[in-house]
């Protein structure tokens, strides 16, 4: 296991666009690895590469309530969104701050699986916001871009 050091916002990383993955090498498959241990280690629900500092189009998810349901998408492309939900979020890049951001309650997405074949994910609600979230992530994009009244702490979280 081994953890990469998580960008926080200000570095300038965080805003550039990634490139796409053109093929799968042993670089990447330990970097997708490592992004998972980080991920996993920091209590996060999604993380994207440009956050441990790596300007390619990975992100990992994983919203189980367990943590053992990983999601593994590379070059994924947001292709169709329904609906709308307005709740908080959060980002390991931004720590012990929460926003209200809105965003499509579904979205489907097409990626590439860790063996490079093309699969498509779909969610609703908590795994439809971390789709959202991260693949913004890979656009230089953070939430707090979107949020509706700011950043609030964590520990100062609005009723809702
Ligand atoms: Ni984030």
């Amino acid at each position: 296991m081994a953890l990469r050091t998580i960008r926080l916002m200000g570095d300038e990383i965080l805003t550039k666009q990634c490139r796409p993955v053109k093929e799968m090498t042993p670089r990447i498959e330990t970097l997708i690895e490592d992004m998972l241990d980080t991920m996993y280690d920091a209590q996060g629900v999604g993380l994207a590469a440009p956050q441990v500092g790596i300007l390619r189009q990975i992100v990992v998810i994983d919203v189980s309530p367990e943590g053992d349901d990983p999601i593994v998408l590379i070059n994924p492309e947001i292709i169709e969104t329904s609906g709308e939900q307005t709740g908080q979020e959060g980002c390991l890049s931004v720590p012990g701050k929460v926003g209200i951001v809105t965003r499509a309650n579904y979205a489907k997405v097409k990626a590439l699986d860790e063996n490079m074949e093309e699969i498509i994910v779909e969610g609703e609600e908590l795994l439809a916001r971390a789709l959202q979230h991260e693949i913004d992530h890979l656009a230089g994009q953070l939430y707090v871009s979107k949020t509706k009244d700011g950043l609030h702490d964590l520990s100062e979280e609005p009723e809702e």
